[in-house]
């Protein structure tokens, strides 16, 4: 802005658009704002109600989205210090999610933008955590690039060949990764959500000490349910043997499991890599932030001489702020849409 002639002033530059969106796809009421690709404020209302059943339950996670979406809207709106009438859209995840949940955010969202005069701009939800890359001061990946997005509901290989088009080239066939170390770690008795308890207690750990076999799935797509039968199957073993089998040796079954999990997704992501030459690689969703992931994906790059992207760890989980991206790419393609969307809990990407 320095040297710019001085009659450029602020009010007559062109304003970079500001978006609100909201986010309540599954337990998570997240409300952002973002100018251009500025964070302004990504507020994140967690609810732990569903800790005492070791996983989301629906009917509760609809309730507190009712309850908390006003208040967490209200905070982001003073955190990044704008007023309703300068925003310039809402955006909102219509799907992949729990049908009750995205109700909750699909409806609030399209009334409040219709409230005040701006478009409301709908979101998949997948979309948005590869997005999430662009978040920030970074230019993010260069297109095309490969994305591995693996979160509590889904595990993809998608080819990127620009903001708005996605194609998935491989994904699970039955659980999704968090979802596999969720299940583990409520087998083994942690605390839900299971994943990053069992990433720390890997983190001391011996992945070689247990062997679990791969699971064997052509092409790009994965599975983890068998593996998760296998491990379960194993821990009952070990526990038939010494009721202390699990409590001795939690820090190995949480290494070896964690190594078995990210062997498949690396295995998968390095075919992805050869099948389109593509070696511009990103990762993203909840299981992005896993440090087993994270070391097997440097090394690997390495090796290769892949360039890697992983995103800073407030935009691994579920946040609104991915949301608001992801919007304001179809803000700027000039995309309208009307109000009266629903919700797709299996919204397809691409
Ligand atoms: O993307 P996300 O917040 O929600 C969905 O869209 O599903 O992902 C949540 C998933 C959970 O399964 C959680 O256990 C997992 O991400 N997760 C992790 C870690 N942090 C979150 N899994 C392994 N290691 C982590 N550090
Ligand atoms: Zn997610």
């Amino acid at each position: 802005m320095s040297n710019l002639p001085a009659y450029f002033s602020a009010e007559i530059m062109p304003q970079l658009p500001l978006i609100l969106a909201v986010e309540s796809s599954c337990d998570d009421t997240g409300v952002a704002i973002i100018r251009g690709n500025e964070v302004l404020a990504n507020v994140i209302s967690n609810q732990t109600i569903h800790e005492n059943y070791g996983g989301v339950v629906p009917e509760l996670a609809s309730r507190a989205h009712a309850q908390n979406i006003v208040p967490t809207l209200a905070e982001a709106l003073k955190q990044a210090k704008v007023e309703a009438g300068e925003l310039s859209a809402v955006a909102y995840t219509r799907g992949p999610g729990l049908m009750g949940s995205l109700h909750v955010g699909v409806a609030f969202a399209k009334s409040w933008a219709w409230a005040n005069g701006i478009p409301a701009i709908p979101v998949n939800h997948m979309q948005a955590h590869v997005l999430a890359h662009f978040l920030g001061p970074n230019s993010g990946p260069n297109f095309p690039f490969l994305c591995l997005t693996v979160s509590g509901g889904h595990t993809q290989l998608v080819k990127v060949a620009s903001a708005l088009e996605m194609e998935v080239l491989g994904e699970t066939r039955d659980d999704a990764a968090g979802e596999a170390f969720d299940k583990v770690a409520k087998l083994m008795g942690l605390a839900y959500p299971g994943g990053p308890v069992l990433d720390r207690l890997a983190q001391n750990g011996d992945p070689d000490k247990f062997h679990f076999s791969k699971p064997r799935v052509s092409g790009l797509d994965m599975s983890f349910s068998g593996l998760k039968t296998q491990i379960w199957q194993f821990l009952q073993h070990g526990q038939q043997q010494d009721s202390e089998f699990i409590a001795v040796n939690q820090s190995d079954i949480a290494a070896s499991v964690q190594d078995s999990i990210v062997g498949v997704l690396m295995e998968k992501l390095e075919n992805a890599v050869n099948a389109t030459g593509i070696t511009e690689v990103a990762i993203a969703g909840g299981v992005s932030a896993n440090s087993g992931l994270r070391q097997s994906l440097f090394s690997t790059a390495e090796r290769l001489g892949w360039i890697v992207h992983v995103p800073p760890f407030e935009y691994c989980t579920d946040n609104a702020a991915m949301v608001a991206i992801a919007g304001l790419k179809l803000y700027d393609a000039g995309q309208v849409f009307p109000l009266d969307i629903e919700p797709i809990p299996r919204l397809k990407l691409g």
